[in-house]
């Protein structure tokens, strides 16, 4: 198991960017007590949602928004609610809170090309 980090790092309802090797994630606090991980990978063009933690939420802190297109993703399920992917889904991973850390099975990250 990869510790991801600290629950405590995470703010209720707001994403956090990170990286699992060369990997990019979208980590998220959904509730006091559970946690949602996604890759940062449109499932439209296949590029990263957003480079750094501040752009990654909608203005309204409600959303995901993809800093070129605007479109916004359900922090709660992945899916895309607004914008030319409405109806697909980020790819999402488990993860468990033990401890009061976060930890994800890094066997379950995909073959991707480096950046992703
Ligand atoms: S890359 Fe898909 S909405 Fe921006």
């Amino acid at each position: 198991m990869l510790k991801l980090c600290q629950l405590s790092d995470l703010t209720i309802g707001k994403g956090r960017l990170l990286k699992a090797g060369d990997h990019h994630l979208i980590l998220v606090r959904t509730n006091n007590d559970s946690v949602r991980l996604y890759l940062n990978r449109c499932p439209h063009l296949g590029i990263p949602l957003a480079w750094q933690d501040s752009q990654l939420m909608s203005p309204d802190g409600s959303a995901f928004q993809c800093s070129s297109h605007g479109a916004l993703f359900a922090p709660e399920n992945g899916f895309c609610t607004s914008g030319p992917c409405a109806g697909d889904q980020l790819w999402s991973f488990m993860c468990q809170i033990k401890e009061a850390s976060v930890f994800m099975d890094e066997t379950e990250l995909p073959d991707l090309p480096a950046g992703y």
